[in-house]
């Protein structure tokens, strides 16, 4: 079980605080059978550079790698980036930089407002001209905004990966959004987007429970297919 989206590592962003928390979220995945998790600490460009970024960032690591050397229950971990968008954002050269690393695969917040053509564009050069596999971050939460659904069914024509949220699966009002969603056969992959033990924990495992009671066991193991995949062969 992979765990695509979360903010564990210690004191970087607005997740975990510390590495007792660190150590705390690794354990709750770790308890709902998480093997592998993608550590996405935010990435704004309009406040902090990349290199400034990577430079927390594997300080960050370090911290976690040393826990880990103690704790031989720590799930393996992978370093990557939540990169907010921004106009121009197709073009940045900065963007591999900011991928899981050793591969492509790049997991994009989009603004929490209508989607517009200029949006579109920028995910599709990313794409075309470079060349990197776009995974859009939970993408349940945008779904609101889109009042002109046009810019919204385009999105998903193009070849991303829309990660949804397992805390969605949990509350009954948002649960539909995914499972329909799902069903629609999009490129889903799953992911907690935990920020720390308390309020935003470590969920996978209790909302792809969800996802096998409605939908089936099948479906989780294509999901499943999918982020392996990604995670071996995003290169
Ligand atoms: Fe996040």
């Amino acid at each position: 079980m992979i765990d695509f989206h979360t903010h564990i590592l210690p004191a970087i962003d607005d997740g975990s605080r510390d590495i007792e928390q660190t150590k705390e979220l690794l354990r709750q995945a770790h308890e709902q059978g998480i093997h592998h998790i993608l550590a996405t600490p935010h990435f704004y460009a309009d406040r902090d550079s990349a290199g400034r970024f990577l430079k927390k960032r594997e300080e960050s690591f370090d911290e976690v790698k040393k826990l880990r050397e103690k704790e031989e229950w720590i799930p393996e971990i992978r370093t990557a980036a939540e990169v907010y968008y921004f106009p121009g954002i197709g073009k940045a050269d900065v963007l591999p930089k900011l991928c899981m690393e050793g591969s492509r695969l790049l997991l994009l917040e989009l603004p929490f407002a209508q989607w517009t053509n200029g949006m579109y564009r920028d995910v599709e050069d990313i794409i075309d001209k470079q060349k990197l596999i776009v995974m859009l971050a939970h993408v349940e939460r945008y779904y609101e905004f889109q009042k002109d659904k046009r810019t919204w069914r385009d999105m998903f024509e193009l070849p991303v990966y829309a990660q949804i949220n397992a805390g969605s699966f949990l509350r009954h009002g948002k649960r539909s959004f995914g499972l329909k969603f799902i069903k629609a056969g999009h490129r889903v992959i799953l992911g907690s987007d935990c920020h720390n033990p308390e309020i935003r924990p470590s969920n996978l495992g209790v909302g792809r429970e969800v996802i096998s009671k409605k939908l089936g066991d099948g479906v989780l193991e294509e999901i499943d297919a999918r982020g392996r995949l990604l995670w071996e062969h995003a290169e």
